[in-house]
C-alpha cells in the first residue's frame, strides 16, 4: 500500500491540454509526454502560498533553488558538488540542449544523435545549421543497444563537434549503464565531440536499472559535457516551465550562458522555482508512488499482449513511461513497409479511437513501431489496450 493513490480519473478535456484537446474529443490519447496525475501535495501547497502572495513582480532565484537542486542529486543519484555557479536555470530542456549545441557547434557541424530518438531533437540541431547524423540503435531480441563502430565513425568525421545523448533515451526506453556512458564519453573525447546530455526522464527508472548521471563519469569527461536536468517530466509539472543546464567547466557555462541569452528570452517565471524546491525538497514519497504505479502500469501492458495480443511487442521498460511498440505483425502481406507506422497509427486514431506517437517520427529507422504513454490511471490504460486490441483486429 502506497501513500498516494493514483488511480484517480481527472478530467482534461477542455482544459486547453495539448495532450487531450488536440485530437477528436472521442480519442483516447496517450501520445505526448505528460501524466494525467494531479502534482504532488506539497508542490499544490507552495504554489498556492506563492499565488496567495498575490505579487508577481521579476524574481530573483534564491540560494535555496541552488540548494535544493544539489541536494536531490546528492542524496538521489550520487552526483555530488552541484553548487551554483555550474548551474544555468531556463525555461525548459528544449531550451537548454539547444543552447549547447549553439554554444559548440558552428553552422554546417553535424551532431550526433541516437535513432529512433526524442523527435524534438531534430529541429533543435537544424534552427542551429548543423545536420544530424543518426547513431541508429541496433534492435535485436526487443531491445536497443549502442552501434559502436558506428558511433565511433560518425564521431571522427571532422565535422562532427556535439553529440546530443538522451539519458535514460526516449523512446528506447533504456537507461543506459555506467559501462555505456562512459564508452561513449571516451569515444567523444577522442574526437573532440561534446556531448551534451538530456536528462529529463531521470527520475523515472524501475528495479534493476539506476539513472547514472553522465556527470559522475570520469573528470576528463564531464568537463568535455553539459547536462540537461529537470524535475517537469517525474513531477509532472512541464507546463511550468522550469529546467537547469549544468557544466563543471567554468568556460562551457560561459559559452553557454553566452548562447542562451542570445535572444534574451529565457529567464524562468515565478512559478518555477517554487515549483522545483517543493518537488526536490517535498515530494520524494510521492514520486516513489509514482514509480511503483507505474512500474504497475508496465506489467499491465506486459500481460495483456501476453494474454490478449501476443502479436504486439512491448519492449521492456527500464525507464520514462513512454513504451515503445513493436507493431509490425499488424502489417498486412504485400503493404509497404514505408508508411506503415503513419498508417496503423491513423487507424488506431480514427477507427480504435485511441491516438499514440507515430514510431517515425522519431527517425526513419523506427517504422513498424508506436510510442504508448502510460502515465495515466490503469482503468484508463486498460481501456486503451483494448482499443489497441481492436484496433489490431481491425487494420
Ligand atoms: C527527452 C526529452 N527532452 C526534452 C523534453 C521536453 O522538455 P521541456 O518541456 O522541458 O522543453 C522531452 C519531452 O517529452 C523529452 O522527452
Amino acid at each position: 500500500m502506497t501513500a498516494y493513490s493514483f488511480d484517480e480519473i481527472i478530467p482534461r478535456r477542455n482544459t486547453a491540454s495539448v495532450k487531450w484537446d488536440e485530437f477528436e474529443a472521442d480519442a483516447l490519447p496517450l501520445w505526448v509526454a505528460d501524466m494525467d496525475f494531479k502534482a504532488a501535495p506539497a508542490i499544490l501547497e507552495a504554489l498556492q502560498r506563492r499565488l496567495d502572495h498575490g505579487v508577481f513582480g521579476y524574481e530573483l532565484l534564491p540560494q535555496s533553488y541552488f540548494d535544493a537542486v544539489s541536494r536531490w542529486f546528492d542524496r538521489r543519484h550520487g552526483w555530488k558538488g552541484i553548487t551554483r555557479e555550474h548551474i544555468i536555470p531556463t525555461t525548459g530542456v528544449i531550451a537548454a540542449y539547444s543552447a549547447c549545441i549553439k554554444a559548440f557547434s558552428r553552422p554546417g557541424d553535424n551532431v550526433i544523435v541516437q535513432t529512433p530518438c526524442y523527435n524534438a531533437f531534430f529541429p533543435a540541431v537544424r534552427n542551429n545549421g548543423c545536420r544530424e547524423l543518426c547513431n541508429s540503435l541496433v534492435y535485436k531480441d526487443t531491445t536497443y543497444s549502442i552501434d559502436w563502430e558506428d558511433l565511433e565513425r560518425k564521431a571522427a568525421d571532422p565535422k562532427t563537434t556535439v553529440m546530443l545523448l538522451c539519458n535514460p533515451h526516449n523512446p528506447a526506453g533504456r537507461v543506459w549503464t555506467r559501462q555505456e556512458l562512459e564508452r561513449i564519453g571516451r569515444i567523444c573525447l577522442a574526437h573532440g565531440v561534446f556531448v551534451i546530455s538530456d536528462e529529463i526522464h531521470c527520475e523515472l527508472t524501475y528495479p534493476g536499472h539506476d539513472y547514472t548521471p553522465f556527470a559522475t563519469l570520469p573528470e576528463e569527461m564531464v568537463l568535455n559535457s553539459a547536462s540537461c536536468i529537470s524535475p517537469t517530466k517525474a513531477f509532472n509539472i512541464a507546463g511550468i516551465q522550469i529546467a537547469n543546464i549544468f557544466a563543471a567547466d567554468p568556460d562551457a557555462v560561459r559559452r553557454i550562458d553566452r548562447a542562451i541569452n542570445d535572444n534574451e528570452c529565457c529567464d524562468v517565471n515565478v512559478f518555477g522555482a517554487t515549483a522545483l524546491e517543493a518537488a526536490y525538497d517535498g515530494s520524494e514519497q510521492w514520486l516513489d508512488d509514482l514509480r511503483a504505479y507505474l512500474h504497475g502500469n508496465a506489467q499491465t501492458v506486459y500481460r495483456f499482449l501476453a494474454e490478449e495480443l501476443p502479436q504486439v511487442k512491448a519492449l521492456p521498460l527500464e525507464g520514462t513511461y513512454l513504451m515503445w511498440l513493436d507493431c509490425r505483425a499488424a502489417l498486412h502481406e504485400g503493404e509497404p513497409f514505408e508508411g506503415f507506422s503513419a498508417r496503423f497509427a491513423d487507424h488506431l486514431r480514427f477507427d480504435a479511437k485511441l491516438v499514440l506517437s507515430t514510431g517515425t517520427i522519431y527517425g526513419a529507422d523506427a517504422e513498424g513501431f508506436e510510442r504508448l504513454n502510460i502515465a495515466c490511471p490503469r482503468a484508463t490504460l486498460t481501456e486503451a489496450l483494448g482499443r489497441l486490441k481492436k484496433g489490431f483486429e481491425t487494420y
